[in-house]
């Protein structure tokens, strides 16, 4: 009879004995599965965990600061590296979306690679796999080890990936890694939140990426989120986000027309995000958060709500 308390505690016991006084790298991504997997670690081998959390420039508006502060606050010994630039910069001018995506998986194993080199005479890479990740070729978690499986045309293996790898949470589906979450006490926001692909803002912004758009999507999609929150209707979608299109529709100002942004809102309930179905949001809803956008985001004159499903249509519009 599973219970994640007996899990917890047996799986502490293993890791200890595994790992002994070696030291493990591993990429935080402020997901639900490395969280939790670097929770256990951190129960086992306490501070020979050694966490790394990268910021892509493509995160969410505050995730990095707001994630990183709870990571510290659940006492895990982790080091935020803000590779921002280094990301946009190589981004620049690309607007096909696998190459989007391979740059952004390149230039994370790139700053990965650095970042375990300084951390020395490691032995582990931990990552926070799941059951479902092991038969599923698409993953939402898109840390390290996601990254690898779409890239391996790279040139040779990144030196992190020559460790010995630990998996806690490779038996488990979704609701375990979660139950087993809450019972080591972590924070329900991040036990709660929702799937966020690893290429992040980036693949929500149709077309090239510049630091303006991600700017703008940030201020969209948090209005969207913090709405979703307010309204209590977070906790009933599965995954929810805001599409930068590469459209510049018409709008009206004074006597004057106007060329602005406009963006697409989408709200998915699912299980797996194999399949998905579009959430009929309230309408008092949609019309407050249209409302918002349009009149706090300069740049954006035109809000649309997605109402596809998942076939055809996928969840990320690239
Ligand atoms: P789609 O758009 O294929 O998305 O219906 C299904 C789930 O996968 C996520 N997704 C990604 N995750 N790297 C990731 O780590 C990616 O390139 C990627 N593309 C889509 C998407 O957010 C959804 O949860």
């Amino acid at each position: 009879n599973w219970t994640p308390d007996a899990f917890v505690e047996t799986t502490v016991e293993e890791l200890k004995k595994e790992i002994g006084d070696e030291k493990v790298i591993l990429g935080l991504s402020g997901g639900v599965d490395s969280s939790v997997a670097a929770m256990l670690l951190h129960k086992a081998i306490g501070d020979h965990l050694y966490c790394i959390f990268v910021n892509n420039g493509l995160l969410r508006k505050n995730e990095f600061e707001s994630v990183l502060d709870q990571y510290k606050h659940m006492g895990l010994n982790v080091k935020g590296v803000d590779a921002s630039a280094r990301f946009l910069g190589a981004l620049k001018g690309e607007s096909d979306p696998e190459g989007k995506r391979k740059i952004i998986g390149r230039v994370f194993i790139e700053v990965f690679d650095d970042e375990s080199h300084k951390v020395e005479n490691a032995k582990w890479l931990a990552q926070g796999t799941i059951y479902p990740d092991r038969i599923e070729s698409v993953s939402a978690s898109g840390g390290p080890s996601a990254v690898i499986k779409s890239h391996h045309n790279v040139g040779g293996l990144p030196d992190y990936m020559k460790l010995k790898v630990v998996e806690p949470l490779k038996m488990l589906f979704k609701d375990e890694v979660r139950r087993v979450g809450a019972s080591m006490d972590m924070p329900a926001e991040i036990l709660g939140r929702h799937p966020f692909p690893g290429p992040g803002l980036g693949i929500r912004i149709l077309g090239d990426i510049t630091p303006e758009k991600v700017a703008i999507l940030q201020e969209v999609d948090a209005i969207f989120v913090d709405g979703l929150k307010k309204w209590g209707l977070y906790d009933k979608v599965w995954q929810a986000g805001a599409m930068l299109l590469p459209v510049d529709s018409v709008g009206v100002m004074g006597d004057e027309r106007t060329y602005e942004k406009c963006v697409a809102l989408r709200a998915v309930e699912s299980t797996d995000g194999m399949t998905a179905d579009w959430v009929n949001l309230p309408y008092e809803f949609l019309q407050k958060t249209s409302n918002d956008i349009i009149n706090k985001v300069k740049g954006v004159n035109r809000v649309v709500y997605d109402i596809s499903s998942k076939p055809p249509a996928t969840i990320e519009w690239e």
